[in-house]
């Protein structure tokens, strides 16, 4: 490895510790969080590296509660995530994209102030064609009195009550990223030596993006509104330079991607799916938190995405998510739809 003179070396734990001391009320609760969600993306990486050599690829054979063909990384990710999650004393319940109800703190360990929700693993019908997948993460403060488990409650609250949110993409290397609150920053995991070292501090989006993410195999049902911005988007009313269409159909590859070089993902309702496809506490939250750190913006095509109040646990939402300018001009276009 080559380092340039000026480069200093700073681990995730280290870069975790100096954030909470700038906040001398900070009880170390939320790092302790963050430190063994840490943990647990370097287990699932392992298991995601070694995918194609053992006999973990393809379908578990089980349905998880969208209906959706489970695969056996999902339901490996799931578990390193709740075991790993569940006994440090700082959360009082936990919600996956995988399991119906919420998961309960085992009663052997006490509860703490926070929830978790995540998707363990975004993409997984990726998995057996060796194209990138990640793992989504939301973290939330109880609002219910007690110190015992959580409840649902805890979990139905608007984006912007996020304490921290990130996302682990496992490409051609694995990057975490996060936020508190106080800027996102990415970190890139070096396998040799089994740390996550800080190389995207404060990252930034461009205001205006060059990718446009979206399947538009559904353009029959979209409404004409989305197509009109399709049609935008792509420079067709000459109205912009068309942008560099890009699908890679994990979230949150075409996520990262279009954070880092700018640009929109797009998932809008649709005549067969009227809410989307994605879900607001378990993918878009997290990511919307990110993106507006970075100086992006989020949009469920109505409103800012993060001031929705979710009604339930696995709920859907229509999702515009990106570059500021382009947010805006789906938010202008798709008027004509209210
Ligand atoms: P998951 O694997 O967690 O169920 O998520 C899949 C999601 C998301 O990663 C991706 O952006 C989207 O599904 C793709 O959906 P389409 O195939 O309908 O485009
Ligand atoms: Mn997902
Ligand atoms: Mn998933």
């Amino acid at each position: 490895m080559i380092f340039h003179s000026d480069t200093s070396i700073v681990t995730i734990d280290r870069f975790i510790i100096e954030q909470e001391a700038k906040f001398p009320e900070a009880t170390g609760e939320l790092s302790g969080i963050l430190y063994d969600l840490a943990v647990a993306a370097k287990m699932i990486s392992s298991k995601v590296r070694r995918a194609g050599l053992i006999d973990i690829l393809g379908a578990a054979g089980s349905e998880n509660v969208q209906g959706e063909h489970q695969q056996k990384l999902d339901v490996i990710a799931n578990l390193i995530i709740t075991k790993a999650m569940d006994h440090g004393g700082r959360l009082c319940a936990m919600a996956s994209e995988e399991e119906e109800g919420i998961i309960a703190i085992p009663p052997q360990f006490r509860c703490g102030k926070y929830v978790l929700l995540f998707d363990p693993l975004d993409g997984s019908s990726n998995i057996d064609v060796n194209v990138p997948v990640g793992t989504i993460f939301s973290v939330l403060r109880r609002i219910t009195p007690g110190t015992g488990n959580g409840t649902v409650e805890d979990m139905l609250q608007p984006g912007f009550t996020q304490v921290a949110a990130g996302y682990v993409i496992y490409g051609s290397s694995t990057m975490m990223v996060y936020t508190t609150g106080h800027g996102a920053h990415g970190f890139t995991l070096d396998p040799s030596i089994g740390e996550f070292l800080l190389s995207h501090p404060h990252i930034r989006t461009p205001e205006r993006g060059k990718y446009l993410s979206v399947n538009d195999s559904y353009e029959r049902y979209w409404s004409e509104p989305v197509r009109a911005l399709m049609r935008r988007y792509r420079g067709l009313d000459s109205q912009r330079e068309p942008m560099n269409v890009r699908y890679v159909g994990s979230l949150v590859a075409d996520f990262h991607r279009n954070l880092l070089g700018g640009g929109i993902f797009v998932y809008p309702a649709n005549s067969k799916n009227p809410n989307g496809k994605l879900r607001l506490l378990y993918e878009c939250n997290p990511l919307a938190f990110i993106q507006e750190q970075a100086g992006g913006a989020c949009s469920d095509g109505r409103q800012r995405l993060m001031d929705v109040v979710p009604t339930e646990l696995h709920q859907r939402s229509p999702l515009f998510l990106g570059s500021k300018a382009d947010v805006e001009t789906a938010a202008a276009m798709l008027q004509a739809e209210r």
